[in-house]
């Protein structure tokens, strides 16, 4: 089966007065229809902009630059005209935001503003269907009294509600891939939990692909088919969920794993935050991004920047161990 999006070189970057910030450098990616993606790294390394790229989101200073290409379907979306955005945002592809409060309009009714999305979309049904869909819509994402809440404004409800109202509104238009970009970060673990599993559950009636926007390597365990690691914008390993959590090849993901909590884990070893932080985009090093903060940097790291290779099937990982060990391994054999 063919994919549903595919991301080639895609490179963005933010042209301000003091300096360009080159967010996303150089990356490419595949999603497959139906499965789930998750796109981890810690703040700052691009995810958003990731995210945004495919939604066609990105606004000035930002910029993607020229030879970057983004197919959904096999469609080349990123030389759409803002109609065809238009049409493709939520009927194709939605995208929902750590913070709903922000998304929401505090001043309108949730079943208000949810019979919007479906105006815009277009339907040709009455206004009883759509507040029958509205109602339907918010009931599959676990809201009880998915009726009342029609009558809400969305101050009046929990951060747990609103995300599910966001995932709501993004889905009524049954969308074939869904961005969560954070979708659970501001809230409680336990709430985090029922809203994954909430998505996880849509996935499967709805028959659609995610991409799992996250910082934290923690909460993607259950719910990724495939992790792509991204720092510094770019992608430093990508592989299966398994692979990616009992082979990791980068000591970027290896430090990742080793800041989360897991239960398959020693739980007498101390969780590690990662040192250091990440570099100044407007000046990436020349070499790899992470080798500052490596605790296994050769010299070669600090002068060239290794490439993504592969590992095993489609497990890849751009490091120099790799490459030393693919050698290694090549003539001892
Ligand atoms: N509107 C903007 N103007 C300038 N720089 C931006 C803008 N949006 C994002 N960036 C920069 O792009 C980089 C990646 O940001 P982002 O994709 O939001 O990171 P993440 O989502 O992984 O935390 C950061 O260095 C950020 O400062
Ligand atoms: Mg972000």
């Amino acid at each position: 089966m063919g994919n549903l999006l595919e991301v080639r070189n895609l490179s963005v970057s933010f042209f301000t007065y003091e300096s360009t910030v080159q967010a996303v450098r150089d990356i490419s990616f595949d999603l497959a229809p139906g499965e789930t993606t998750a796109l981890v790294g810690e703040s700052g390394c691009g995810k958003s902009v990731t995210s945004k790229s495919i939604m066609g989101l990105i606004k000035k200073p930002g910029k993607i630059l020229e030879g970057s290409r983004i197919y959904f379907k096999g469609q080349c979306i990123t030389d759409f005209t803002i109609k065809e955005w238009e049409r493709f945002r939520g009927k194709n592809c939605s995208i929902i935001f750590q913070d709903a409060l922000a998304s929401l309009n505090p001043t309108m009714k949730i079943g208000r503003q949810i019979i919007e999305v479906l105006n815009n979309h277009d339907t040709g049904l009455s206004r009883d269907e759509k507040v029958k869909k509205a109602v339907e819509m918010l009931a599959m994402t676990g809201i009880a009294d998915a009726a009342g809440c029609l009558e809400k404004y969305p101050h009046e409800l929990s951060g747990g509600m609103r995300q599910r109202v966001m995932i709501a509104m993004a889905l009524i238009g049954r969308p074939e891939l869904l961005i969560a970009d954070e979708p659970t970060t501001s809230l409680d673990v336990t709430v985090q939990a029922q809203i994954l599993e909430q998505m996880k559950q849509l996935q499967q009636k709805l028959n659609m692909a995610i991409l799992l926007v996250t910082h934290d390597l923690g909460i993607v365990a259950d719910a990724a088919n495939k992790i792509i690691i991204m720092y510094a914008g770019r992608i430093v390993e990508q592989g299966p969920a398994r692979e990616i959590f009992y082979h990791p090849v980068h000591p970027y993901t290896k430090a990742l794993l080793d800041s989360v909590p897991r239960i398959d884990r020693d739980r007498t070893k101390r969780l590690r935050a990662i040192e250091g932080n990440i570099p100044d985009m407007a000046n990436p090093p020349k070499g790899c991004a992470f080798c500052g903060r490596c605790p296994e940097a050769m010299n070669i790291c600090e002068e060239h920047a290794p490439v993504l290779r592969q590992i095993e099937g489609p497990h890849a990982a751009a490091c120099w161990l790799n490459e030393l060990h693919t050698i290694h391994g090549g003539t001892d054999a």
